[in-house]
């Protein structure tokens, strides 16, 4: 109901290209967010292993990391997971609109789950990006292992474990920070020390995708304090997404866009 009543908000407070005045953030609407003409070889294979996922009637193992129980005594399988959990096509092929538009020399993704997501983004990453994803879960990790394999693109490096733990080691091996997808353990505290942590890292051309910032009161405000940051100029909201830049410009600005 909460979330009804947020999206009825977000629908009279966006605007679409008529409404925005800043250049930037116009051309990035007008040709990547909006363009839906911008296709990847890569997109039907992906969305054939999203398939054979939703198909899968194990019931899922492994560690739980909130993600995993239907409700008391029962489990979610696999396919139901795959259903509820994984990044819907319209908005995995936004993430690979804006991956090959941003060109990163370093990404993290924070939640791979079975994978799903991390391909689209690999499919727009050059093979100069070192993009490295954290999972918690070990069979989702394996399964999304198995899913890598099945493509002919570059493979991005899993980290298994608490992010609590990983995001420090997956910092380790990035000089710097170019991309970022916070798409795991969606509560306000957890996600903002996970974005401090990494706007430590960041580079001047930094891009952080938040997931998810309208599902909560708490992310709204994890997603309110993420905006206010003064190391954030750029904040665009698309409802189920949240985008942040941190190149400096001479004043901040936030957007809400209709996607
Ligand atoms: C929403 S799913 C990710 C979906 C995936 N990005 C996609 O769209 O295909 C979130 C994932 O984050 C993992 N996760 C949540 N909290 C975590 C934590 N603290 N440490 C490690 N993994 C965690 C869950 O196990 C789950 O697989």
């Amino acid at each position: 109901m909460n979330q009804l009543l947020n999206y009825i908000t977000y629908l009279f407070k966006s605007t679409n290209l008529h409404g925005i005045h800043s250049p930037f953030v116009y051309k990035l609407v007008k040709d990547i967010i909006y363009n839906r003409k911008i296709k990847s070889p890569n997109f039907k294979a992906i969305e054939n292993i999203r398939k054979s996922m939703v198909k899968n009637s194990y019931p899922m193992g492994g560690e739980d990391f909130g993600a995993g129980s239907l409700k008391k005594g029962s489990k979610k399988t696999i396919g139901q997971f795959a259903t509820s959990s994984s990044k819907s096509a319209k908005y995995s092929k936004l993430l690979f609109r804006l991956a090959q538009w941003h060109q990163p020399k370093y990404a993290i993704e924070l939640g791979t789950a079975l994978g799903i997501s991390t391909l689209y983004q690999a499919s727009g990453f050059s093979n100069n990006t070192t993009f490295i994803t954290l999972e918690g879960n070990s069979e989702l990790a394996n399964l999304a292992l198995q899913n890598f394999d099945k493509m002919d693109s570059k493979k991005p490096e899993l980290i298994l474990g608490n992010f609590d733990e990983t995001l420090e080691k997956a910092l380790e091996k990035t000089p710097q920070l170019d991309w970022v997808f916070f798409d795991g353990n969606h509560k306000k505290k957890p996600t903002l020390r996970y974005f401090n942590q990494c706007l430590e890292k960041a580079s001047e051309n930094a891009l952080f995708i938040f997931d998810d910032i309208n599902w909560s009161n708490e992310m709204k405000e994890a997603w309110e304090e993420i905006k206010q940051s003064p190391d954030i100029y750029l904040s665009i909201d698309l409802f189920f997404l949240g985008l942040v830049f941190v190149k400096k410009r001479p004043q901040k600005e936030n957007f809400v866009i209709r996607f």
